[in-house]
């Protein structure tokens, strides 16, 4: 039982929280790299995805606890910041959770990827801990989709939360397939971490988003065996670093935008892809070259 294992036991210091939302690689990875000395909730839709790596951290030294939340869900998301502002102050947060263009609808992608995430943004903003620091995951494919108008990032910036879903351009009819819903929703990440970033501010905390290329986990081995497999395999072979990544390479990016050592970044979104986007740009992985 996890409850056994009693590491808060062993320490005495009242701990700062940090909140993870998405058990997954990634999220495991970054709470793994600043996580020490302090107490992460583990929160993910799936308890036993929350349990399990609260579970391995446990074992490996951290104090964790965790949490069933749904973060495209305003109750659930309530609920997770009153248990972790019970059991001290929320100096991090980290949000790793998400669905996949090959694991999902595009309702259920624009529900949780970008709704949920600018619920996160727009909740944990209110709450964090003054100096604070938060980061969340976007994602490469956001960066290959062409530019929106001017009035089309205002709108995925500044549109309260609640209003976000309404939006004439992310409406059924106005969206090809899951990939454009997933990129839409990076996109919209990337933009509200700028225009929360101003809020955060307002407290003298700082929010980032760290936008990956395939960082092999299971959603990007979901990708890899999907419908777009090939495009990912010849993008690894067409990318600067000939790869794909790994969750701890991402979490060195978080690492950076979670410390002190990041106390002049806020606002900003990372692209860490081994070069795949600049190579779909201007490399051998241009679509044209392709064909
Ligand atoms: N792995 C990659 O190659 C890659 C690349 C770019 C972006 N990303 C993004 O990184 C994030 C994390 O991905 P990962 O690769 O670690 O995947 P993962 O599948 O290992 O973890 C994602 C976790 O999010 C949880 N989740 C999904 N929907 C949820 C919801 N509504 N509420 C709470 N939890 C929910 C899942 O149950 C899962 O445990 C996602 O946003 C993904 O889009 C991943």
């Amino acid at each position: 039982m996890l409850q056994q294992l009693k590491i808060s036991d062993l320490n005495t210091n009242r701990k700062d929280i940090i909140v993870l939302t998405g058990a997954g690689q990634l999220g495991m990875a970054i709470a793994r790299r600043i996580g020490y000395g302090k107490k992460i909730f583990v929160a993910d839709w799936k308890f036993e995805n929350a349990h399990a790596i609260a579970k391995t951290m446990q074992e490996a030294g951290f104090e964790t606890i965790p949490f069933k939340t749904d973060i495209s869900s305003r109750k659930s998301v309530a609920e997770l910041i009153e248990a972790a502002q019970n059991e001290g102050e929320i100096s991090m947060f980290i949000n790793a959770a998400g669905v996949s263009p090959s694991q999902s609808s595009i309702e259920q992608i624009l529900k949780v990827d970008l709704y949920g995430t600018a619920l996160l943004l727009e909740e944990f903003g209110k709450v964090i801990k003054a100096g604070g620091t938060g980061v969340t995951i976007s994602s490469q494919s956001g960066h290959r989709m062409p530019a929106l108008t001017a009035e089309e990032d205002r709108l995925l910036a500044t549109t309260p939360t609640e209003e976000l879903l309404d939006l004439e351009m992310l409406q059924p009819k106005n969206i090809k397939d899951t990939l454009h819903a997933y990129q839409m929703a990076k996109r919209c990440n990337v933009k509200r971490v700028m225009a929360e970033a101003v809020k955060w501010g307002e407290k003298g905390a700082r929010i980032n988003s760290i936008s990956p290329g395939i960082i092999i986990t299971p959603l990007a081995l979901d990708e890899i065996n999907g419908p777009r497999g090939d495009f990912y395999k010849n993008m690894f072979a067409k990318c600067p670093a000939g790869r794909p990544g790994t969750a701890d390479e991402v979490a060195n990016v978080a690492e950076l935008l979670l410390s002190e050592k990041g106390a002049f970044i806020t606002g900003a979104d990372f692209l860490i892809d081994g070069g795949a986007t600049a190579s779909y740009f201007y490399g051998q992985f241009q679509p044209e070259k392709n064909k």
